[in-house]
């Protein structure tokens, strides 16, 4: 399933986040407000419990998540999200996986990863501003599949038909939400009309 979060508010902060001239600090917050609203509208649907609360005046009726998600945000580009993800849901648990992609062949290389032994009935938001070609997220959602994930949402601020196409492909129940499907990859792998490097706008070139 695929969900694009098209708010006027997304829209602006998504021309910032392409604007060339944007500079490391605003870009960063640029992707914190718009991740504020990419996991808000995912957990649109999100089941709850009821409870109560005690208000200065009286008891009332309360809500709680029935299961908050476990947030893994792809390293680099994907650690910008994690903050304002967390601050939606912050009893969350945090995992977390690295891919590098290496720019000759566009594979993704996986160089870390730190998850619950056990994801089985667990929702979990994968958090990486780029969707391109699809292949760090098909290798994290493997990742999370060995551990029984069956519950993931792919958490995007720009995603590429090619890499929608191929989660749709190697893992058809993972819901896609972003807040833009780009026109097409270049050679490179990178999105057009996109934003450039994400991990590089937010965090320096290495
Ligand atoms: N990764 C990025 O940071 N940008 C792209 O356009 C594609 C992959």
């Amino acid at each position: 399933m695929l969900l694009v979060v098209d708010h006027p508010l997304a829209r602006v902060r998504l021309t910032a986040l392409r604007d060339a001239r944007t500079d490391r600090a605003a870009f960063r917050a640029a992707v914190r407000d718009l991740t504020t609203m990419l996991v808000y509208e995912a957990l649109r649907d999100a089941p709850v419990t009821d409870t109560r609360v005690t208000t200065p005046v009286a008891d009332t009726a309360g809500t709680a998540l029935a299961a908050p998600p476990v947030l893994v945000p792809v390293l680099r580009a994907g650690l910008g999200m994690a903050e304002a993800a967390h601050a939606q849901v912050p009893g969350a648990l945090m995992g977390f996986v690295g891919v590098a992609r290496d720019e000759e062949t566009l594979q993704p290389t996986p160089y870390m990863e730190s998850l619950p032994a056990d994801l089985a009935g667990r929702p979990v938001f994968v958090l990486d501003p780029m969707l391109a070609t699809g292949g760090s997220m098909a290798h994290t959602i493997d990742l999370l599949a060995a551990r029984g994930a069956d519950d993931v949402t792919a958490v995007c601020v720009v995603a590429a038909p090619e890499g929608i196409e191929r989660l749709r492909a190697a893992h058809p129940a993972v819901r896609v939400v972003t807040a833009t499907v780009d026109e097409r990859l270049n050679d490179h792998g990178y999105i057009v009309p996109g934003l450039g490097d994400a991990g590089d706008r937010q965090f320096g070139a290495m």
